[in-house]
């Protein structure tokens, strides 16, 4: 359920005409709607009321630090995956206390700044990365709180890409091996172990993947338990999917009750990282309608929808052949035809969506692009050298540009021609 409804034929955000906003900001911009940002976190994060858990929004998914200041209100936490989104959720006012930083290839000047910030844990994930920990941590006189992320060897049945608890994924310390990491994290001066974690894929469909995870995490726990290695919070990433077409993912409390339900009595923290499905549907990309045509060969006919949008602005349809629903602004009602929408981008793999039925669109209209709140800006690029579109955020009647859209100066920021000394 999502904030952007149609009245009278025009698409609204909230109380606000999706019109008005693209007079006002130009286009593309990416829009989300505050009530639905808030309305999704509350869905999840209620769905655990009875456990002692945190909500630690992954940054990756949206990371403008107005969506992250409003998550932290609501008593939110942060999934970290870089130095960079350390620094975000600080500016953005997440209490370190409520920061957990994943990531297969930490830098140690990365782990320097966590360490100094004070956040709840890291998520180590090979031996050599606890290796250079202990030695950040022990540089700083500090301990270093962890947990390892185990890779339980599940098939979360998602695209490839995002499937990333499998043995073949680069992700984690297999089951079998992390024992061992455990023991020797035990006898390192700056080491304090706290957890163990998982994260199995995104765009998870079916809760089973989840809970097979969960069930060989038990077992490892109660193998840690044996040793003697106590652990106060269990991590279980993120992955829950959304509707982009015709997905029937599980409601995040029917999610929340199958895991409660295989914890039952177990005293831990229970720690989550979701991304998507918190903020996939709170978000559109609003474009325009630049031109269109027809290009005819010998045995066929396209149309083209060509917008301001292009893959450098919203890479998932490219990059996984990812479907998003094409919506137009104001809906003229007018017969449908099958196209491809298309960006300005000079590649063949630009587009929005390839043979799509739309409702026919003549220049200067405008489209929204459904469910673009995750992996959506964050994935953007200046690829082309097209500067990366705005980000506006509405709230009931009024709406607040959270990033404003880059300029051809922030293209060339940092970039210097070398003076060269003459021959
Ligand atoms: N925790 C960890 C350790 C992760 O790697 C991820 C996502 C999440 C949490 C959040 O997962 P979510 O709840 O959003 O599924 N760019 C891709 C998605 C990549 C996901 C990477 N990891 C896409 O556009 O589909």
């Amino acid at each position: 359920m999502h904030h952007f409804h149609y009245l009278n034929n025009e698409l609204y955000c909230e109380e606000i005409p999706v019109r008005d906003i693209a007079r006002a900001v130009g286009t593309p911009f990416y829009l989300y709607s505050e009530a639905t940002l808030t309305r999704h976190f509350q869905a999840f994060d209620s769905g655990f009321a009875g456990m002692d858990h945190l909500t630690c929004f992954a940054v990756k998914a949206c990371s403008n630090i107005a969506v992250l200041n409003l998550f932290s209100g609501l008593g939110g936490g942060a999934d970290i995956v870089s130095g960079g989104e350390l620094f975000r959720a600080l500016r953005a006012g997440v209490p370190p206390q409520r920061i957990i930083y994943s990531g297969v290839g930490k830098t140690a000047a990365e782990m320097r700044e966590a360490l100094e910030a004070g956040i709840l844990m890291f998520n180590v994930e090979s031996p050599q990365e606890l290796d250079r920990l202990q030695a950040v941590a022990s540089g700083l006189g500090v301990e270093a709180p962890v947990a390892f992320r185990v890779n339980p060897d599940v098939d979360p049945q998602t695209h490839a890409y995002i499937s990333t608890g499998l043995a073949k994924n680069k992700f984690g310390i297999p089951v079998e091996d992390a024992l061992r990491e455990y023991v020797r994290a035990r006898s390192m001066s700056n080491i304090a172990i706290r957890g163990v974690s998982c994260h199995i894929g995104s765009q998870l469909t079916r809760i089973d993947p989840f809970i097979e995870a969960l069930g060989k995490l038990k077992k490892f726990i109660s193998l840690l338990e044996e040793r003697d290695i106590r652990i106060t919070c269990l991590d279980l990433g993120g992955g829950v999917g959304i509707t982009y077409a015709d997905e029937q993912p599980p409601h995040p409390h029917d999610y929340a009750r199958a895991i409660q339900k295989e914890l039952n009595s177990m005293q831990c923290r229970l720690i989550l990282e979701p991304g998507r499905v918190i903020v996939g549907n709170a978000g559109v990309l609003v474009t325009e309608v630049l031109y269109t045509k027809v290009n005819t060969g010998e045995d066929q006919e396209k149309r083209f929808v060509i917008v301001d949008a292009a893959m450098n602005d919203l890479t998932r349809p490219s990059l996984y052949g990812a479907y998003h629903e094409i919506r137009p602004v104001v809906d003229s009602g007018a017969p449908p035809q099958l196209v491809d929408i298309v960006g300005p981008i000079c590649e063949t793999g630009d587009f929005m969506a390839r043979d799509r039925l739309l409702p026919r669109v003549s220049q200067g209209e405008l489209l929204a692009i459904m469910s673009s709140g995750a992996y959506g800006f964050t994935m953007s690029s200046n690829y082309n050298s097209r500067p990366r579109a705005a980000e506006v955020l509405v709230s009931g009647g009024t709406f607040h540009v959270i990033r404003s859209r880059e300029t051809y100066a922030d293209l060339v920021r940092g970039e210097v021609i070398p003076v060269r000394e003459e021959p």
